[in-house]
């Protein structure tokens, strides 16, 4: 069946590269607010009788949601057979449990809202921690792509002699699956969280790795602290200045401006568009989606 791709606004590259790499014909979603603040959504393509891909990277879910849900019905009621998500960054992945009495498990409530407006979810490095895989979250099939191998290749490419350093235990599966393609050595931090932007990170004697360049790879680069308090500590050993090469490019708040002195340059996948963004991922989504696998149900 054909394709339709639409991006929702602030997505249009990525879903272009990814029409481009799948042959599917590119619509886009018109947008705006009434003076009253509620939303406007018009579909610019034809969905009838075709498969809908809509593109939103989930940077700004909250506002982002409700017109990917408008958008969504709009296509369906035009004729879609098929209304698929995808959003190489997937939020609210990470209030996975509820760590004080009272607070909403916004990693439940956010997978029944996308499960019951979506055909299937397509995504890239989900924050999986307490979870297993995304199927023991979302009701709906799922593809959840891995970028490690491209930010191996991309490593491998533009560093000399790296040493991949991840920030903290979470961050072991991609340093040492990078580490591991590239058949270079990596080592793993570890870190304590005291609050949204306060981590404390302890180094292991990374002494006899002086004469490599660290490489800082991580999933998600929000606050910016896990990866400034890592670079000052290895700075603090009298390792050269690192790099950092992240799948998920947030960069919330003021934290492009604290961490661009730490590192000799900061690279990212364009899963969130961001100046940093020099790994493409458009070729590794639309070939997930021409093969039509689906996660195995877990
Ligand atoms: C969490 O464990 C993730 O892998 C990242 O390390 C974390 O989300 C980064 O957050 P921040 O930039 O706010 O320190």
């Amino acid at each position: 069946m054909q394709r339709l791709t639409l991006a929702l606004p602030g997505n249009e590259d990525l879903a272009r590269g990814i029409a481009q790499a799948c042959g599917s014909e590119a619509g886009r979603i018109e947008t705006r607010r009434f003076p009253d603040g509620e939303s406007y959504v018009r579909l610019h393509g034809e969905p009838a009788d075709r498969i809908v891909d809509l593109i939103c990277t989930l940077a700004h879910p909250d506002p982002q949601f409700l017109l990917l849900a408008f958008a969504a019905d709009a296509a369906r009621e035009l004729g879609a057979q098929e209304v698929n998500l995808i959003a190489p960054y997937l939020a609210y992945m990470r209030q996975d449990k509820r760590f004080h009495d009272g607070e909403s498990v916004t990693s439940r409530s956010f997978a029944r809202l996308v499960s019951s407006t979506f055909d299937k979810l397509l995504t890239v490095d989900p924050h999986l921690h307490r979870y297993p895989t995304l199927s023991a979250l979302y009701t709906i099939p799922t593809i959840t792509l891995h970028a490690a191998p491209l930010l191996a290749d991309w490593i491998a490419n533009h560093v000399e002699e790296p040493l991949i350093v991840g920030p903290d235990e979470e961050s072991e599966q991609w340093a040492g699956a990078i580490a591991s393609r590239i058949g270079v050595p990596h080592a793993v931090l570890r870190k304590t969280r005291h609050g949204d932007r306060s981590v404390d990170i302890d180094v292991p004697d990374l002494s006899i790795w002086r004469g490599r360049t660290p490489v800082l790879v991580d999933d998600i680069a929000s606050s910016g602290r896990t990866l400034a308090v890592a670079a000052r500590k290895l700075a603090e050993q009298g390792m050269r200045k690192p790099e950092c090469v992240v799948v998920h490019a947030l960069f919330a708040e003021d934290a492009w401006a604290q961490l661009t002195p730490l590192f000799a340059r900061i690279t990212s996948t364009d899963a969130v568009p961001h100046p940093s963004n020099r790994i493409g991922l458009a070729s590794l989504i639309a070939d997930a989606l021409s093969s039509g696998k689906t996660d195995p149900r877990g």
